[in-house]
């Protein structure tokens, strides 16, 4: 098993390219089963999340082929699809359900697996299918599979979301996209992500618009064009290294980015005392003389997003006093808690709450990743703790960090994978 073997404390100076979003690219990629028509995908993160999309895609009968060098797909269907998606290809990726909607829709069907479980918390699909039945689907649960038929096909409908999901509402897209007539989903998640897609759908010709701040008005449609699109940057990989240069950058300029769609990252960390500039495409983060602690809470967008709580909590080691994290979207999402304590961080949790006190000197030890955030705000803490650390189970970071190694390279980081 790969791991990951970094001395701290090197001064980081450089540039950082930042990547696609995987977390925009896969629900686009799902949404080209709804389309026969050729597609090409840029700026795609060549990430394991995003192979596993396509691998499960390939399954259900899609053409794609990938350009590594250009970080491009092209997609394309000749044939009948298959309604199925299969546990082997959702045990490890819970985006793989984004499936069920165009599939439902597109073929009055579909099979898919539950999802695996996930070490964050119990994820659900309620809202997911909540949203399908609304639209007429009849659901069952059998042998670990969700059966969904609609046999008179979807029909358009009033969806009010009771709490907000990504996944819900991507899924609520994707299906009533392409169903009969009109439908109104509100209550919505408005990730940039989400927005994305909508970008991606109205190019291959749905009729897709946000009537108010979440609500949004569909109306299906079952004729599709070809079109080509270039995936958003992936806003929590920028936040991500936002908080190393915070931690450890001399200076560190961000490239391919808009400043404003991590406005609330910027907003908070300026908060803390960190150093940054910004311009149009770009982000300037300088070496900051002190960090003062702060309390944040996670929220759906344009809250602070959970995918960076990990994260920010290293940069609070750093701060002088305590800061409170309060976790408001998963319910076990502290995960990385005990292996930061083993690095000699002062962190009390109770429930969603962390007390983070610092400033703490790390100091190198060997630790294991749990997921994908977790397993990077070890590397952040390592490449702020004195001697060597080593991170276990680096397979977690594969799944969404795209060239991690060679970017903290390029900035002159000690970072090596074994
Ligand atoms: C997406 C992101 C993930 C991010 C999360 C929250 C992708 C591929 N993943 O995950 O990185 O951490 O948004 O920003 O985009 N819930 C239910 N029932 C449901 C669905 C969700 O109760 O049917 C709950 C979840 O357990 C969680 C909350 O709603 O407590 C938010 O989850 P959701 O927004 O759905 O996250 P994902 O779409 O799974």
């Amino acid at each position: 098993m790969q791991k990951l073997i970094i001395k701290g404390k090197k001064k980081l100076l450089g540039s950082i390219n930042i990547s696609g979003s995987k977390n925009a690219t896969l629900p686009i990629l799902a949404s080209a089963l709804l389309s026969n028509k050729d597609i090409t995908l840029k700026n795609i993160p060549l990430v394991q999340d995003v192979y596993t999309m396509i691998n499960l895609l390939k399954f259900i009968g899609l053409n794609i082929q990938i350009s590594k060098k250009k970080n491009t797909l092209k997609i394309s269907s000749n044939k009948k699809l298959k309604t199925i998606a299969p546990y082997k290809l959702l045990k490890t990726m819970r985006a793989g359900v984004l499936v069920l909607g165009p599939l439902l829709a597109k073929y009055k069907k579909a099979k898919v697996s539950l999802p695996g479980g996930c070490a964050i918390g119990a994820r659900p699909v309620n809202l997911h299918l909540f949203a399908l039945e609304k639209l007429g689907a009849k659901i069952k649960i059998k042998n670990g599979y969700i059966h969904a038929t609609a046999k008179n096909g979807l029909k358009g409908a009033i969806i009010k979301f009771p709490s907000i999901s990504v996944g819900a509402t991507e899924n609520a897209i994707l299906a009533a996209v392409s169903a009969q007539g009109k439908t109104i989903i509100s209550n919505c998640a408005i990730e940039p992500e989400i927005q994305d897609m909508i970008v991606f759908l109205k190019k291959i010709g749905c009729n897709i618009n946000f009537i108010s701040k979440r609500k949004i008005l569909i109306i299906g449609t079952k004729e599709f064009k070809s079109t080509s699109h270039e995936v958003i940057f992936d806003r929590i990989e920028l936040g991500t290294y936002l908080i190393a240069a915070a931690l450890v950058g001399e200076k560190i300029i961000f490239l391919k980015i808009k400043p404003k769609v991590v406005e609330t990252e910027i907003k908070l960390l300026k908060k803390m005392g960190v150093k940054i500039k910004i311009s149009k495409n770009k982000i300037i983060v300088f070496k900051s003389s002190k960090i003062s602690s702060i309390n944040i809470k996670t929220e759906p967008y344009p809250g602070f997003p959970t995918d960076l709580q990990a994260q920010i909590m290293v940069l609070m080691l750093k701060a002088s006093g305590t800061s409170k994290i309060t976790e408001n979207i998963f319910e076990n999402r502290f995960m990385h808690v005990p292996e930061l304590r083993r690095m000699g961080a002062k962190i009390v949790t109770n429930k969603n709450v962390a007390l983070v006190t610092g400033p703490t000197n790390l100091s190198g030890a060997e630790v294991m990743a749990t997921d994908l955030r977790a397993s990077v705000s070890l590397v952040l803490a390592a490449l702020n703790a004195d001697n060597r650390t080593i991170i276990n189970r680096v397979y977690h970071l594969d799944r969404g960090y795209e060239n991690l190694e060679k970017k903290l390279k390029k900035c002159k980081a000690n970072i090596n994978r074994t």
